[in-house]
């Protein structure tokens, strides 16, 4: 599959583990950056990864900052693009049942590197249910 990252300097250290782990999985991993931990602004990076997905050129996207909340803003201005903030496994797995989400996000200052890489790989072999949700997602690009 190719996926896009990007974190901001709040995220790196998590993002760069996440990588690895994509890479190690067969993915295809473009790095939108940012690269070191020098402080960064969130919007730069967020929509770099958010408009590759929007435009169709990444199946998925994941994004990191401290929190996630500024990157799941971020993204979720992008048509197309469903942004779910997931620090934790429960919550992975009803974004893709349920909200077919296709930009995964966490919070690098929340969440530990393990959970973190468990989040990331069942959220990545998650299927989206369909059914009574598609009208649901469709919805959303009606607003
Ligand atoms: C950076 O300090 C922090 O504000 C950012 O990583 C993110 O958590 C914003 O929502």
């Amino acid at each position: 599959m190719k996926v896009i990252i990007g974190c901001d300097h709040a995220g790196f250290a998590l993002k760069m583990k996440v990588a690895d782990l994509l890479e190690n999985l067969g993915h295809t991993v473009e790095d939108a950056g940012c690269h070191s931990e020098d402080s960064v602004d969130y919007p730069v990076y967020g929509k770099a990864v958010a408009n590759g997905v929007a435009k169709g050129e990444f199946a998925k996207g994941i994004l990191i900052c401290g929190s996630g909340l500024g990157m799941s803003m971020v993204a979720n201005r992008f048509r197309g693009v469903r942004a779910a903030l997931c620090n934790d496994l429960y919550s992975a797995v009803l974004s893709r049942r349920h909200n077919d989400a296709n930009l995964l996000v966490m919070g690098g200052r929340l969440i530990g590197s393990d959970l973190a890489e468990e989040i990331v790989k069942t959220w990545l072999t998650t299927e989206f249910d369909g059914g009574r949700h598609e009208g649901r997602i469709e919805q959303l690009d009606e607003i």
